[in-house]
């Protein structure tokens, strides 16, 4: 696996440092509620199993199946919401997790979808932010990194379902996609 990656991008010990300074600014926002945390699948998970284990207080986590790149390198420019049922957040203050703000279409479509089924606030959290311009109107309120406009595996973000149990970000050879 490691020698298909062509370029380490962002080490583990700088997602850990950053990960700390991004728990502190979510604890600030939310003193002493318990919050719904909606983390997006499958892309969050490793972000978020480490940014939650962060937060040493009582909160709720919910899991979000949607899909936009279907296996490849390019956003398919249409967002699918792969679960029957939205969790419960009517009244709700929420944060959604998700790995990467690209295009932008997934996380609007995920915050017009919270705030249609009643939630009170819809905060969102990404690991990394692309220096792109948006399709949609939206940015995250916290982010952990700005990266150029490349495709990127690990840490959770995978090039055909693979890649994702890399612990660092980096970027994959030519050869290997
Ligand atoms: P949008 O375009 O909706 O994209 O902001 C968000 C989703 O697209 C996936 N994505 C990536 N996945 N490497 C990946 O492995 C990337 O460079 C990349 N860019 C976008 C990701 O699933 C994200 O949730």
């Amino acid at each position: 696996m490691e020698a298909d990656v062509e370029r380490v991008l962002i080490a583990e010990d700088v997602i850990e440092k950053r990960l700390d300074a991004m728990a502190k600014e979510v604890r600030q926002d939310f003193p002493g509620e318990v919050i719904v945390v909606i983390v997006l699948l499958k892309g969050a998970l490793v972000f978020a199993a480490d940014l939650l284990r962060r937060l040493p207080r009582m909160l709720e986590i919910e899991c979000l199946n949607v899909a936009s790149y279907h296996g490849g390198t390019e956003s398919a420019g249409k967002v699918d919401f792969l679960d029957r049922k939205l969790p419960e957040v009517k009244g709700r203050r929420v944060l959604v997790l998700d790995d990467i703000l690209d295009t932008g279409r997934t996380l609007r479509a995920v915050a017009d979808k919270l705030t249609e089924a009643g939630a009170a606030e819809v905060k969102t959290g990404v690991l990394l932010a692309k220096d792109r311009e948006r399709a949609v109107d939206v940015e995250a309120d916290y982010v952990g990194f700005e990266i150029g406009d490349e495709f990127v595996i690990g840490y959770g973000l995978d090039y055909q379902g693979r890649y994702r149990n890399l612990p660092y970000v980096g970027t994959l050879k030519r050869e290997a996609m």
